[in-house]
């Protein structure tokens, strides 16, 4: 069996549900509380034992490659002024030295094809795949838990959750096979079904183990639905071949490729803080007494 030391993150979309946010902003650097997205992403990936980090980033990102660089001046300051509680907080997250790679999606073709943009990173191992929007709230980090069950199986695993039938259309569905109610074996796949030809409720979140035999698949580039070269297309070719095993997320997921999602997030988030849980918890109340 082969570990998953490698982690794909595809931060190459635009953000224009953010618009004006989003202008000059990555959509992945918007702060949940005081963490932007994509470090959310990193650090449950960090906790999976991920050891290297690939960004499929586009124009206009370089803000996130800043973001996982060291920053001399800041660190300075914050020595000079004694700040060792915010220089810990910086270096703790800190990648190692040759640990984070970038590459370019040159034109925007879907998901599909910026995971296969990373195909040279990823060489001959298993990888996981992170989408940022996707924010997993739960005790044991997600991905975790995903890596455990690719332990047992060494097969593609992908997290799943219910969604209302009428909402098929936005997510990618899988077809259940055997099903213990936490993990479920998956005989098909397919993206965005309409909910009358959608063969569940039980959709894709953004978080996928996956064997790199994918990247032959994605690179013939198939078009799919909205025209877009989609994950979900090739992860159908692998059925067989492997084992392919779909878990249930444990905790919440907020979709913050959304304004609600994202606002749920940050108030989710806030209330769970030990330094300002109890007070923001009074200011909402306060404010839905108004
Ligand atoms: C992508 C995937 C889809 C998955 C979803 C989860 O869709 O293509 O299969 O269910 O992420 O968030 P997107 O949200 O990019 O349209």
């Amino acid at each position: 069996m082969r570990q998953v030391r490698k982690a794909i993150f595809p931060v190459g979309g635009l953000g224009t549900r953010f618009l004006p946010a989003t202008k000059a902003l990555p959509k992945e650097m918007l702060p949940v509380v005081d963490m932007p997205l994509i470090e959310y992403a990193v650090e449950e990936a960090r906790a999976a034992g991920i050891e290297e980090f690939i960004f499929v980033t586009g124009r206009g990102k370089t803000a996130i490659q800043n973001h996982f660089d060291s920053h001399i001046e800041l660190e300075t300051t914050l020595r000079d002024r004694g700040r060792e509680d915010a220089l810990t907080l910086l270096n703790g997250r800190k990648p190692e030295p040759g640990q984070i790679a970038f590459v370019r999606q040159m034109e925007p073709l879907g998901l599909g094809h910026a995971v296969w943009c990373a195909r040279n990173f990823v060489k001959d191992e298993p990888f996981a795949v992170l989408l940022a929007d996707d924010l997993i709230m739960s005790d044991r980090p997600m991905l975790q838990e995903m890596v455990a069950i690719h332990e047992e199986t060494a097969g593609n695993v992908v997290a799943l959750m219910e969604v209302a039938r009428e909402d098929t259309a936005r997510y990618g569905v899988i077809s259940p096979g055997e099903d213990d109610g936490h993990t479920v074996e998956v005989l098909d796949l397919v993206e965005k079904p309409d909910p009358a030809d959608a063969p569940s409720n039980l959709a894709i979140v953004g978080r996928y183990i996956l064997q790199p035999e994918i990247m032959d698949y994605l690179g013939v580039g198939t078009r799919g639905a909205g025209g877009e070269i989609q994950l979900t297309d090739s992860m159908v070719k692998l059925i067989g071949s492997d084992p392919f095993t779909g878990v249930r997320i444990t905790g919440t997921r907020f979709d913050c490729g959304t304004k609600l999602g994202f606002l749920e997030a940050n108030v989710a988030y806030a209330l769970r803080r030990t330094d300002m849980g109890s007070d923001v918890r009074e200011r909402l109340r306060a404010l839905l007494d108004q």
